[in-house]
């Protein structure tokens, strides 16, 4: 097995000295664009003069009259960056995302913890915040998974917390080829497992996704309404007798893109120990405990990747991970598939919400 290709990290790209400006007819006058290189996302798109600068009321129209010219950049570029507009509560950031369609399942059997705030806007998780999330693409673990992903800063943290984006274009050109002929040849097996009912309720935090409760991730206390999502789903679901519920589902590991075919890696394969990599060791061992089978991500033969296709996989994440400083208003949309996302530890207060979109 080949490991990791040589090329050097993207951390590095310094956003500052690599601001290319970008002249895009089709979004018009009133905006300016740049990013900092190819699979480098954000485009990022700043107001060009001070109306749309101080109205929320001519942003929100002209966001609207261009949408489908920011749905083709968003392919482009992978993801968009709307910096300097000014958005500051979930209700107007609820309602710039109106223009676009919604991914309407949500977050329903989701591994997350996180409760709506406005309308279709959600707070963005619950994980502690010494941990980092690497990067991932969102409900990897799910054969029905959100086309976009939107993000806004209402809130940025003092110290860390950046969301971080990476290119799967990247990714995908860095992946070893013998890695990717065996990934190909197998389909994600999927078990997941959820705490008993009540377990996560009025809680601000949660250290493990095992720690959830079904309730709370299905958002309904009542098990038909769980077993009928589960098989509108595709997913097997078994209740165990200490109140927990186990899920599986078989989904394809390379997704492709609906607009071009372009395959890309979606699944959460390499994620079985990362927990104790993070240094949960203790978290994911009580876990594990109660847990009544091995919960995590199988090929369909049911082995696991082997460590060094693990370390590999954690590798590529690892090079192609970008971070720049995000501020309060910030608005990102990217594209679910094409570019991947997390978070990196935080100081302070922290407020990033959440849409999902079509
Ligand atoms: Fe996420």
């Amino acid at each position: 097995m080949t490991v990791a290709t040589k090329l050097p990290p993207m951390r590095e790209t310094d956003y500052q000295s690599r601001h290319i400006d970008l002249d895009i007819p089709a979004l018009g006058p009133d905006v300016k664009t740049w990013y900092a290189g190819k699979n480098v996302p954000p485009l990022f798109i700043q107001p060009a003069d001070s109306k749309l600068a101080s109205s929320f009321a001519a942003f929100d129209a002209w966001l609207a009259e261009h949408r489908s010219q920011i749905d083709d950049a968003i392919f482009e570029y992978g993801a968009v960056m709307f910096r300097g507009f000014p958005v500051t509560s979930a209700a107007e950031f609820d309602r710039l995302m109106s223009h676009f369609p919604r991914f309407d399942e949500g977050y329903v059997g989701g591994m997350s913890p996180r409760k709506t705030v406005e309308g279709k806007v959600l707070e963005s998780t619950r994980l502690d915040q010494n941990f980092k999330i690497i990067l991932h693409s969102e409900m990897a673990y799910m054969k029905a998974y959100p086309a976009r992903i939107a993000l806004f800063s209402k809130t940025t943290a003092p110290i860390g917390g950046s969301t971080t984006l990476g290119s799967m274009d990247e990714f995908m050109a860095r992946m070893p080829a013998d890695l990717r002929a065996k990934l190909e040849k197998h389909q994600t097996l999927v078990v997941r497992s959820f705490a008993a009912k009540g377990a996560s309720q009025g809680k601000d935090s949660v250290d493990h996704p095992g720690n959830i409760g079904w309730d709370s991730a299905f958002f309904t206390d009542d098990k038909a309404e769980v077993e009928r999502l589960c098989e509108e789903r595709g997913m097997e679901y078994r209740w165990n007798d200490d109140g927990s519920l186990t899920l599986k589902e078989i989904k394809s590991t390379f997704t492709k893109h609906p607009r071009d075919g372009t395959p890309y890696y979606r699944t959460n394969l390499h994620t079985n120990n990362s927990f104790q990599r993070a240094g949960l060791g203790d978290v994911e061992a009580a876990v594990l405990a109660r847990q009544k089978e091995p919960i995590g991500q199988f090929l369909d033969n049911g082995e696991m990747l082997t460590e060094q296709e693990t370390q590999t996989i954690l590798g590529l994440y690892d090079q192609i991970e970008l971070a720049w400083q995000w501020q309060d208003g910030d608005v990102a949309i990217a594209d679910n598939l094409k570019v991947v996302h997390g978070r990196n530890p935080f100081e302070g207060p922290r407020e990033v919400l959440v849409c999902l979109l079509k």
